[in-house]
């Protein structure tokens, strides 16, 4: 059985394609989710698709990761720059966890150079757009 990957998604990101398109682009979460689905069975992988606004739903797929995948990729979106219990549950999670941004978010507010969950990331994707979700893909294929 191919590897299990959870790819998670934190607040705004069900709005994205409509969601300031100027710093985000005009691809919508659904045609993220079809071109990593896509990609996963190319590469040998399965993906788990996920998108919360809510941070306890997040913390609970994290816990829910623990049991059944085998790598997490992970847009925490506002989360990043707030949440312990994001980082907490992350700490808990003995597979590779990459974060991806859309954004690049050292070119914006500076609230948003800090994140929380690069304290237990292994890798950052920062500001390549949607198709950081699909290099982190190829990189899980490595190393989970
Ligand atoms: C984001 C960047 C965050 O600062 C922001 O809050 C988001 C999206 C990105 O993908 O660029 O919601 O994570």
């Amino acid at each position: 059985m191919s590897k299990l990957i959870y790819i998670l998604n934190g607040p705004n990101l069900n709005l994205l394609g409509k969601r300031e398109p100027e710093i985000y682009g005009s691809a919508t979460l659904a045609d993220v989710e079809t071109s990593c689905a896509v990609l996963a069975t190319e590469i040998g992988l399965r993906t788990r698709f996920l998108q919360s606004n809510a941070e306890h739903q997040l913390v609970d797929w994290i816990h829910e990761a623990r049991e059944d995948a085998s790598g997490i990729i992970i847009n925490p979106a506002a989360f990043t720059h707030t949440s312990v219990a994001v980082l907490d549950a992350l700490k808990m999670f003995d597979g590779p966890v990459i974060e991806v941004h859309i954004s690049n978010v050292h070119q914006r507010e500076s609230f948003r150079d800090h994140s929380y969950v690069s304290h237990r990331s292994d890798g950052v994707i920062v500001g390549l757009g949607i198709h950081g979700y699909e290099l982190a893909l190829r990189h899980m294929a490595k190393v989970a």
